[in-house]
């Protein structure tokens, strides 16, 4: 039986890659951090799996991941955890750098001494493209990052490069598109647009606050995405790969989309522009090329952006209908 330790179990992608690797029949291994209230909301229904054990600890300290590497000997670490909300990484700069950029060097310290034989996947992201050098960004489009996490995922890349390089880790780097699902957090833009035009639709909330309705993502389904990190691991050689639909849709669209999937005519009349949503330094516009992956991998998106939206208003208006405020 296969073992995988996942750093990031409770995160959106977390998730879903522990569903997906025990669905393998894998025995994972997730590594959760300490915190007065439990975020197991999202693995809730696999928290009393035979084949899921939680382990502590926490990117900022050392030894719980070279001791959990150590005893577990997992054929492969995914490495999700991360301060991933781009917002919130002006405000706490320092600590951004600690998760998001030292986290990926502890982690790959924890494979080198405790396990080296591990495979180790590294979720790098389309962020650290920022103001784009090339359209559509690929592997090999330099970075230009534009926020203190968009920098730290630049060094995080780096790094696992660097030890594939220095230590001969099978460590690779997967360059991720945009992925959203309902399990995404309520900060990140889709599912503030699909919860908030839900709520709009049941008569509990009037309008939507948004900063920035004019920069454009390439959006996929996070499900889809848990997948192309695992297939990296099984290839015979560590390389890195760009994950993407390859379209681009602007936020507006995004509203524009949910409001028509929740049966709200005129989108003008439930939005407000708030500046505090406006970023110190905007990413404008990213859209990917996945035709390695699609080449090497045999991996393609199963879902279009409208049906992205479509599942994501959904699923707001059924978790909406039975909660009360
Ligand atoms: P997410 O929902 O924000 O999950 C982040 C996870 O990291 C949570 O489980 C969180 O635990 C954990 N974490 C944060 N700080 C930690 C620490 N100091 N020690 C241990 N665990 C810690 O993020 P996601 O959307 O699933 O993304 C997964 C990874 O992919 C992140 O590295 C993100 O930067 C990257 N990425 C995401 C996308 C995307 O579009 N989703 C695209 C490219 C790259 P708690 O539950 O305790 O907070
Ligand atoms: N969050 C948020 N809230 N974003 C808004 C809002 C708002 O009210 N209004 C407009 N936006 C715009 C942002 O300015 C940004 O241009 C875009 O919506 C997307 O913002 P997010 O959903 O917060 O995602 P992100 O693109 O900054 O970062 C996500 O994708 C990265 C990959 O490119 C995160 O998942 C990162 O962890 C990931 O690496």
């Amino acid at each position: 039986m296969k073992k995988a330790f996942i750093t990031g179990t409770t995160g959106q992608d977390g998730s879903y890659l522990a569903e997906f690797l025990l669905d393998k029949g894998y025995h994972v291994y997730g590594l959760t951090r300490r915190t007065s209230t439990q975020s197991f909301a999202r693995i809730k229904h696999l928290i009393h799996h035979p084949k899921l054990t939680l382990v502590s600890g926490d990117l900022i300290d050392q030894h719980s991941l070279t001791y959990a590497i150590q005893r577990i000997k997992p054929d492969e670490v995914y490495n999700l955890a991360a301060q991933s909300f781009v917002a919130a990484s002006w405000e706490q700069p320092v600590l951004t750098g600690e998760f998001t950029a030292l986290g990926v060097t502890r982690v790959l310290e924890a494979v080198r001494l405790g396990y080296p034989k591990a495979k180790f996947y590294q979720a790098s992201s389309s962020e650290m493209f920022g103001k784009v050098r090339e359209v559509p960004q690929r592997e090999t489009t330099p970075f230009y990052p534009r926020s203190p996490y968009g920098v730290a995922k630049v060094y995080g890349h780096w790094i696992t490069i660097n030890y594939r390089e220095s230590f001969n880790i099978f460590a690779v780097s997967g360059i991720l598109f945009n992925h959203e699902s309902p399990r995404r957090g309520l900060e990140f833009v889709t599912r503030k647009i699909a919860n908030a035009v839900a709520r709009i639709k049941l008569g509990k909330q009037q309008y939507v606050e948004l900063g920035n309705l004019e920069s454009k993502r390439d959006w996929g389904y996070a499900r889809d995405y848990v997948k192309a990190m695992w297939l990296m691991l099984q290839q015979d050689k560590p390389e890195d790969y760009v994950i993407a639909t390859g379209e681009t849709h602007s936020v507006k669209e995004f509203l524009q989309l949910s409001c028509q999937a929740a049966g709200i005519n005129d989108w003008h009349s439930v939005y407000k522009h708030n500046p505090a949503y406006d970023r110190p330094a905007e990413v404008d516009s990213l859209v990917g090329d996945a035709t390695k992956a699609k080449k090497k991998l045999h991996w393609q998106p199963s879902i279009s952006f409208p049906e992205l939206v479509k599942l994501m208003v959904e699923a707001e208006l059924k978790l909406e209908a039975k909660t009360e405020d």
